[in-house]
């Protein structure tokens, strides 16, 4: 895996932007956008949010993983172009067949009159080709195309017709019959034919290139970028930048004895990906759905989530309902930090500056294990929570030997109900117990109310989830009527 070169003047950048190698020794911090549109000229990425919510700007990121070229959508309105250092970067320009026609994806929109003004078009184009790149999914359906383009904000024409789109190009996937993703998509014209020459190229620029690290100390540590360039993004322009996102020394989910041990620049994507997460939380599809879009899935990591500190941080939510440590680093000394005791107050954190997260682990749940996460929002998909919340609960026999509840919204960090987890230990499950349970977390937490709902409706909401919380995991002795 590449890292930036650092030479005596500037950081070069080297990716492929479409078809052509681009040199550049702007400030790796310049927003990718920026770059394609105003030093580049391809003006077909629009500016839609700027705030990764739209899909106007959504892009491909092509990188060599496990050997293999694998593609995935990103908002390049929030992804530095340090970040695209060594990969291959596709544009709605890199998509159009070399003569004036329509590929397949293009005339399938024309077809079902998905597109009026065309401002999202190139969007929903380009998530559509990183549909057909993906080997994620074994079968292609309408249904998985649908999920590419959950990114992708239309403001005029109206979702059926581009639902209709999307199930055509499904259709077209599903003649590949084990054909080789990208012999198959350029064969089909779905894709022009240079697609079929990135691999090669992807190889000699990492090949060409020598593989240094920037250790040097600064406060700007990016990650995929999708909180600080939402939050600060002028400042982090001309920000002198440590890049984690691409450091194989931060990547990677192992499981070791009965631990899951990860490293922070994870993603989300990497998470929904991995054997050893999807072993240990059968639901964890679902739950990973419940959290932004595609494209930001795709940046998102989990180090990000836990430092940004966000109340309802679903990531921090999840985690810190099962007891996950922290391996701190400042460069020279470690040391090791429970996720509960990181948050000091609203943004405040047990951790200097030069300390950054170098490793994540924690324990496998074993077969008493039962666990459970649960998010409220105003929308159901692509909006941050009301509140959300997450239970992990060993048993023996039929009494709880140990516990762990998390929840966020509902105070100025997010939360370990110790006290709540604590009441658990050694009792029985009953609906008494949920109802006792629910009136000591309610000690514990403090909303406020804003945009997200009173403080009133969070205390409900919060009891709610916790009711669903054992619904959901004992459903013979908790049954959806104590919901009413
Ligand atoms: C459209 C949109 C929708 C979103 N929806 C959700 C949602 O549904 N749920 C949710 O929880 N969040 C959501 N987010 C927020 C965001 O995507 C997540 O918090 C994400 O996990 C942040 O990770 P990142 O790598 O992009 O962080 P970055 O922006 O790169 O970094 C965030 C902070 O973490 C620090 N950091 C990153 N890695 C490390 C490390 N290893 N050590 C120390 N510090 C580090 C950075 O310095 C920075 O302070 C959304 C964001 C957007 C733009
Ligand atoms: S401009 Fe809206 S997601 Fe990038
Ligand atoms: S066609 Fe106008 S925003 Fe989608």
């Amino acid at each position: 895996m590449l890292t930036l070169l650092i030479t005596n003047t500037a950081i070069v950048i080297r990716f492929i932007l479409n078809e052509k190698e681009v040199v550049t020794s702007l400030s790796p911090g310049t927003v990718l956008l920026d770059f394609i549109r105003y030093h580049q000229h391809l003006m077909g990425t629009k500016i839609g949010c700027r705030e990764g919510d739209c899909g106007a700007c959504t892009v491909l990121v092509g990188e060599i993983q496990n050997s293999e070229l694998q593609y995935q959508s990103m908002t390049c309105c929030l992804m530095p172009v340090g970040n695209a250092h060594g990969k291959h970067i596709v544009t709605i320009e890199g998509i159009n067949p070399p003569a004036n026609e329509l590929n397949p994806i293009q005339q399938a929109m024309a077809d079902e009159g998905a597109t009026q003004c065309g401002f999202c078009t190139p969007g929903f184009i380009v998530s559509l080709a990183g549909f057909c790149l993906s080997d994620k999914d074994k079968v292609a359906t309408k249904e998985n195309a649908i999920a590419a383009v959950d990114g992708n904000i239309c403001r005029c024409t109206g979702y059926k017709s581009i639902e209709r789109a999307a199930a055509s190009v499904a259709e077209i996937m599903n003649k590949r019959n084990g054909e080789e993703t990208t012999t198959f998509v350029t064969k089909k014209k779905m894709l022009p034919g240079y697609f079929t020459t990135i691999k090669p190229r992807l190889q000699t620029l990492l090949n060409g290139e020598l593989p240094t690290h920037d250790s040097r100390f600064t406060t700007h540590l990016v990650g995929g970028g999708t909180d600080l360039y939402v939050q600060k993004h002028d400042e982090m322009t001309n920000a002198p930048i440590r890049f984690l996102f691409d450091n194989p020394e931060l990547k990677g989910i192992i499981q070791e004895g009965n631990k899951c041990i990860f490293g922070p620049s994870a993603t989300v994507s990497d998470l929904q990906a991995s054997p050893v997460i999807n072993k240990a939380f059968s639901a964890f599809h679902r739950y990973a759905k419940l959290v932004s879009s595609t494209p930001i899935r795709n940046m998102a990591t989990i180090g990000g989530n836990f430092i940004n500190a966000s109340p309802i941080g679903d990531f921090t939510i999840f985690f810190l309902a099962l007891n996950t440590h922290l391996v701190l680093s400042d460069g020279k000394i470690k040391r090791e930090l429970p996720l509960r005791n990181l948050y000091k107050g609203y943004k405040t954190l047990d951790k200097k500056p030069e300390e950054y997260i170098e490793q994540i682990w924690f324990e496998l749940p074993g077969k008493n294990t039962l666990f459970n996460f649960e998010k409220v929002s105003k929308r159901t998909n692509l909006d941050i929570a009301s509140v959300n919340t997450a239970i992990s609960i060993t048993m023996n026999g039929d009494e709880i030997k140990s516990a762990g509840i998390s929840a966020g919204g509902v105070g100025p960090i997010p939360m370990y109900l110790q006290k709540a987890s604590e009441f658990l230990k050694e009792k029985s499950i009953s609906e008494g117990l949920v109802h006792a349970v629910i009136e000591i977390a309610q000690t514990e937490i403090s909303p406020i109310s804003d945009t997200r709902g009173t403080k009133e409706y969070k205390r409900l909401l919060l009891g709610q989830l916790i009711k669903a919380h054992f619904i959901t995991l004992f459903p013979e002795m908790v049954t959806e009527k104590l919901l009413v």
